[in-house]
């Protein structure tokens, strides 16, 4: 099984210290998701944002540009995807939502995701959370019911993604094990069920226009 972890974070500024929390979390998280899967992590860092926004869709083939041919095949090879995005406003990281709009649904859709937040505040980035269930299940890739959420993650995590010695270890890791446990169940599941009937034959991928999701009235 082959596990994506994005990073939604590509911050780099002072005020709030330190920088990008985002990367202590990815990192426990690659460390928990280790026994089951082969993971990748997707740095925003490695694919900026650019003055316009033009999906990879909307490139031919021939023209799409090689750092988004690449990551869309990272994301259509894996069987699961892990959404790490910090808390800003109360929603999910922009640096996130950016990336993720550039693929289409049908590079996601039919896996499982798993909702991990986090914040320096109390919160662990809950209310983010709760809005990202929507956006998952929309790109295809549905959310499992357990979310992981790490308040004060400055605190929570050394700069390397180990926990801090004043945590206690056992909690964190049994935690987190819930989310990643359940995201291999429903991974090893979907892949199974990809093999035995072909998910786009039942339902066809969106290929043309936004329309293509209205319902008869319109
Ligand atoms: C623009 C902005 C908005 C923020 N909004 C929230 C928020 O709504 N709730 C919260 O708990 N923390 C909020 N924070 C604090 C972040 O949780 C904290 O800066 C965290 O380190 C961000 O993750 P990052 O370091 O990986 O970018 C916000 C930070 C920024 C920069």
């Amino acid at each position: 099984m082959k596990a994506l972890v994005f990073l939604g974070s590509r911050r780099k500024s002072s005020p709030p210290l330190p920088a990008r929390l985002g990367a202590r979390v990815s990192a426990f998280l690659l460390a928990q998701l280790g026994n089951r899967f082969e993971t990748t992590l997707v740095d925003p860092l490695d694919y900026p944002p650019t003055d316009i926004f033009k999906p990879a869709f909307a490139y031919s083939e021939q023209a799409k540009p090689s750092h988004l041919s690449s990551l869309e095949s990272l994301v259509r090879q894996a069987d699961a995807y892990v959404m790490v995005s910090p808390e800003y406003n109360h929603s999910m990281s922009p640096a996130l939502s950016d990336l993720l709009n550039h693929f289409p649904s049908s590079a996601f859709a039919f896996k499982p995701s798993l909702i991990a937040t986090y914040s320096s505040g109390q919160w662990g980035g809950t209310r983010a959370a709760v809005s990202m269930r929507t956006f998952l299940a929309e790109l295809g890739c549905i959310p499992v019911s357990a979310m992981l959420h790490f308040p004060h993650a400055d605190q929570v995590f050394e700069q390397d993604g180990k926990l801090a010695l004043s945590q206690d270890e056992t909690r964190w890791v049994s935690y987190s094990k819930r989310g990643t446990e359940q995201l291999y169940w429903w991974a090893a599941a979907a892949s199974h069920q990809r093999t035995v009937a072909d998910p786009f034959a039942a339902s066809p991928a969106f290929t043309r226009t936004p329309s293509e999701r209205n319902s008869p009235e319109w």
